[in-house]
């Protein structure tokens, strides 16, 4: 009897609790975060856990969370009406599982082309398109926040996040991210700046330290996130894995509190990268509010930490104050209905737009571009059938198709050789044909499959297509993914087998008297200088999302005049590359044995075109660099350029002002123009950047 009274008793207790607690409004944070316990504010700072990123592929306790594949979630706290808001990746298209059971109930999400090809464009009117049409494909599929963009500086070629990231100069880098993060919020979701700071490597990413002068970090490496945070305000900031001069980022409270928050006024939510190797009470302490994915050992080590008074629980209701502030804003709170039911096809073409205003002219001999009276194309190389539109990891898209550039030519009307596409196809078919990339190991297959290696032929066989064709074209392809850096040999160089190619093809389009083109369906730099005499025409498409073939095909055939301009340099030799005696190193098949728990960038601010202008060193294409189909003069005024269309055709034109007066000659603005008809002007006024 005595039992059940005090069951009865504590329920009652607690019901009256229950009736007490005030209920989170967007009004009442305070008053709702003084009536939270010790142990809801562990909750709510430490995330739910991995169930969601692993949910949906048959591992056992993974759990049904609300949007399968999602990168995490937080907890909920019902006592105060405190919903549980969802997290998902990525940079390149919202990254969930499509699940259903039937094609009609999957859901897909748009690939659209990743970060160095979104910059690519130089265009931050587009980036904001698609940045809004990313948010809002998170916000139909019920997702609060995403994890993106990633936007760490191109510091080395051989990064294997760079497809990911926008630019080896702070400008550009910064203005892109604002203009993404602007697109993605505009549709009430989150958008999460990252990895807040010099992540410029994957090897060893969880421990690397990153070493250089307050100078550098400043000017090369923080600034993008600056920009970013002054002209866009994410709601989150990912504070990286690796370490910044001897300490973690996330537990860096000179970073994340006095430079992000005292000096920039940034007013969001730091959240962990995934899993960082961390000192719970140290990140609270830094200003680091979230612990994602988040684990119940993280949540004991601060209740721990502030009943010994080794955190002081100040700091811990700054971070308390700063998630409730960010949970009042999500559409999980606001009663959002998601529908599951986002408009596909208006962001596939929108994927195809952004991708063909983001690929780069790289050569054009004898206006062999735009293909004019060609009826068929001898089509080479294994990636020209099957497109690589994004990279791996977190950056993965599960799209619902990808057009490859043969796709893509058949839907324009042009023929190609049927025996030579049945062969490609037989090629792709085998696994065996494929080259794994990023560090994902075997949950790679989940994050795409790599690109494939490339098929060798024999002159004879490249003659005899190339003589049923009036012109030829060559594809090479490049993927790569989060956790491990590129390689130099069949990475950053091309391999003998694609050399071979792209030789064999050229000599004999031209001894038959037709023109040879290459298109890089790359995900970042490769060398070219050793190649790039050989075809009349060079078209940069990078990883153009899941329209990539479409978008080709507008450029190849001048449906659109290009306009891209390179973000990042092309070198000559990887040696160049001011940093490369100071990154990662390896020959295929071993692990790096320098720069592996210590990066010294000794290079400073000498970072891509800065060291090439200062030094005056030859590169293969510059910083800027891209051509048209078109010619443009610019005239520069008094605060403003005009800038007039001199050519046949309708194209779009990049103004960039460098600072002259320095050796590196550091961009200072850029603008793109709106399309101009042949003969027409367009002025802008310059706003210079310090
Ligand atoms: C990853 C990445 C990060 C991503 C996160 C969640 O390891 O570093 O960019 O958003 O985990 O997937």
């Amino acid at each position: 009897m005595f039992r059940k009274m005090s069951v009865v008793i504590a329920f009652l207790c607690a019901a009256g609790v229950y009736a007490q607690s005030p209920r989170l409004r967007a009004d009442n944070v305070d008053e709702v975060f003084r009536a939270m316990t010790l142990k809801e504010k562990a909750e709510l700072v430490v995330g739910g856990g991995w169930a969601s990123l692993f949910s949906g592929f048959g591992i056992p306790f993974t759990g049904h969370p609300r949007v399968p594949g999602a990168a995490g979630v937080t907890n909920a706290i019902p006592r105060l009406g405190v919903p549980q808001i969802v997290l998902a990746d990525g940079p390149a298209g919202l990254r969930i599982k499509p699940g259903g059971k039937d094609e009609a109930e999957k859901r897909y999400c748009t690939a659209f082309p990743v970060g160095t090809a979104l910059a690519s464009s130089w265009d931050t009117a587009l980036v904001s398109e698609v940045g809004a049409a990313i948010g809002d494909e998170a916000l139909v599929y019920g997702v609060d926040v995403l994890l993106a963009p990633g936007m760490n500086i191109q510091r080395n070629p051989l990064c294997g996040r760079n497809y990911e990231y926008f630019s080896e100069d702070p400008l550009v880098a910064g203005k892109i991210a604002a203009a993404y993060v602007r697109g993605v919020q505009s549709q009430g979701v989150g958008a999460t700046a990252k990895h807040f700071a010099a992540n410029n490597q994957e090897t060893n990413r969880f421990g690397n330290d990153s070493r250089m002068d307050e100078a550098t970090l400043r000017a090369i490496y923080l600034r993008p996130f600056e920009i970013v945070v002054r002209e866009a305000a994410p709601w989150l900031i990912m504070s990286s894995y690796n370490s910044l001069n001897g300490e973690r980022t996330s537990e860096s409270r000179w970073l994340l509190t006095d430079v992000l928050r005292r000096e920039w006024g940034y007013r969001g939510v730091v959240t962990t990268d995934w899993a960082a190797k961390r000192d719970t009470k140290r990140q609270i302490a830094a200003g680091n509010d979230l612990m994602m994915p988040g684990d119940a050992l993280q949540k004991s080590e601060l209740k721990r930490a502030v009943k010994s008074g080794k955190l002081a629980v100040a700091q811990l209701d700054t971070c308390v104050k700063r998630v409730l502030e960010l949970i009042v804003k999500t559409p999980s709170f606001l009663g959002y209905k998601h529908t599951n039911a986002p408009d596909l096809v208006a962001h596939a073409a929108l994927s195809r737009r952004a991708a063909s205003e983001s690929m780069v002219l790289l050569k054009n001999d004898g206006c062999a571009l735009p293909l004019g009276d060609v009826r068929s194309v001898a089509l080479f190389g294994a990636s020209s059938y099957d497109l690589v539109a994004g990279g791996t990891g977190s950056g993965f898209v599960n799209k619902a198709y990808s057009v490859s550039l043969a796709d893509g030519l058949r839907g324009a009307g042009f023929l190609i050789p049927s025996a030579l596409s049945d062969d490609y196809a037989a090629w792709a078919g085998k696994k065996s044909h494929r080259q794994k990339s990023g560090g994902f190991g075997p949950v790679q297959k989940y994050l795409g499959l790599g690109a494939l290696k490339e098929k060798p032929l024999d002159v004879e066989y490249i003659r005899r297509y190339v003589s049923q064709s009036d012109v030829a074209v060559v594809t090479v392809a490049r993927q790569a993914g989060e956790g491990k850096d590129r390689h130099l040999e069949g990475d950053f160089l091309l391999s003998d087998v694609e050399l071979s190619l792209i030789n064999d093809v050229c000599s004999e389009a031209h001894a038959q008297g037709k023109k040879a083109v290459v298109v890089l369906n790359v995900n970042g730099v490769v060398e070219t200088a050793s190649w790039k005499h050989l075809p009349d025409a060079i078209l940069l498409a990078w990883c153009p999302g899941q329209e990539g073939g479409n978008a080709m095909t507008d450029v190849l055939t001048g449906v659109v005049c290009p306009s891209g301009r390179l973000a990042c340099t092309f070198p000559v030799r990887y040696e160049d590359v001011p940093s490369a005696g100071n990154f990662p190193f390896s020959v295929r098949g071993e692990k790096p044995k320098n720069c592996v728990d210590s990066t010294v960038y000794a290079e400073k601010d000498s970072v891509g075109y800065r060291y090439f202008n200062a030094v005056g060193a030859e590169v293969s294409y510059p910083f800027g660099f891209g051509l048209s189909y078109t010619t443009f003069a610019e005239s520069r005024g008094e605060g403003s350029v005009r800038v007039t269309n001199t050519g046949a055709v309708a194209g779009r034109h990049v103004v960039m002002l460098y600072d002259e007066s320095s050796p590196m000659r550091p961009l200072v603005f850029f603008a793109k123009s709106p399309l101009l008809q042949p003969g027409e002007s367009w002025s802008v006024a310059v706003q210079k950047e310090r």
